[in-house]
């Protein structure tokens, strides 16, 4: 088969589990392309199949990835593909799963494997817990993660269709879930770049510009300064080598654990 691969990623997560079923894809004797989303792929080359893995981000998937989804042009033919998600818990992937479906139907797209694959969690300001895990419970989850994904890829590779079932959280009431999934996606992502400030220990070094995915950040003098394109990834918080970032409003980043899934480089866009 030809398969295509496509990923959006803020920590690495979504890119490890992508790349564990590029590995797979490939010993089993099919060839694969594997890249980060674009907004100028809006065509794809010809292939037997199209995988896509988005992380989570309150209960939906990131804007850029609804954006990307939303701006690929109809397949002529109808075009097999697989939605992989990766999310903090099993149990609170909200909306991922449905998003993505929802706008691959209207672009001639059959969607035969869905699945939520946990990771650890990488939300270093949300301002309740469950926070970033440690490195060692961090190895642990991605571990199982892996085990998980190298099934999944076997099942696709076997031709074996599943899918996720939507779930309401059990941690939250309907109506926690649907406030949260609403404010997050109409009013906080647009706003919540305000909060990002950072602490006297930035030294201006600029990483945290160059690795932004959705080059979001400048510094100015010195100082970093956020803009209204921020998904909220996390990655300019979990990599900042002073560990100097956070966000007023309950996102003290002082003393917790910062994350990203240890064999992930970062770039940038
Ligand atoms: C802003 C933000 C919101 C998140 N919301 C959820 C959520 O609603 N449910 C969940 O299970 N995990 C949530 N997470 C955890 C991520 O989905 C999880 O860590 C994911 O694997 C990150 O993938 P990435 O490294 O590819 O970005 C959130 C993380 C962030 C940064
Ligand atoms: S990466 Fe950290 S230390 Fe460097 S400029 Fe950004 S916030 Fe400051
Ligand atoms: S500014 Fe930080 S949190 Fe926002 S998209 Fe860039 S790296 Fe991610």
């Amino acid at each position: 088969m030809k398969i295509e691969l496509r990923y959006f990623t803020g920590t690495g997560n979504s890119l490890k589990v992508l790349k564990t079923c590029d590995i797979l894809f490939a010993e089993s004797g099919n060839s694969t392309n594997i890249f980060k989303i674009s907004k100028d792929e809006t065509m794809f080359p010809d292939s037997d199949l199209i995988g896509f893995c988005f992380p989570v981000y309150a209960f939906g998937i990131p804007r850029i990835c609804k954006k990307y989804l939303q701006g690929i042009e109809r397949f002529k033919k109808r075009q097999k593909a697989f939605i992989l998600i990766t999310a903090g818990d099993l149990d609170e992937s909200g909306f991922a799963i449905k998003e993505c479906k929802r706008i691959l139907r209207k672009k001639n797209c059959e969607v035969i494997y869905s699945e939520i694959i946990e990771m650890p969690i990488s939300w270093t300001t949300s301002p309740k817990p469950p926070f970033p895990p440690s490195k060692e419970d961090a190895l642990e989850i991605i571990m199982k993660a892996v085990i998980k994904t190298q099934e999944i890829a076997k099942d696709i590779v076997n031709g074996i269709e599943k899918h996720h079932r939507f779930n309401y959280p059990k941690r939250y009431s309907k109506i926690k879930f649907y406030l949260d999934y609403l404010v997050f996606k109409y009013f906080g992502i647009q706003n919540m770049w305000r909060l990002f400030n950072v602490y006297d220990t930035c030294n201006g070094c600029q990483l945290c510009a160059r690795i932004c995915p959705t080059n979001s950040i400048r510094v100015v003098d010195k100082n970093p300064v956020w803009s209204s394109t921020c998904e909220q990834c996390m990655r300019c918080v979990n990599f900042c080598p002073t560990e100097s970032i956070y966000q007023s409003q309950g996102g003290d980043t002082k003393g917790k654990s910062k994350y990203r899934e240890p064999s992930f480089k970062p770039r940038g866009r």
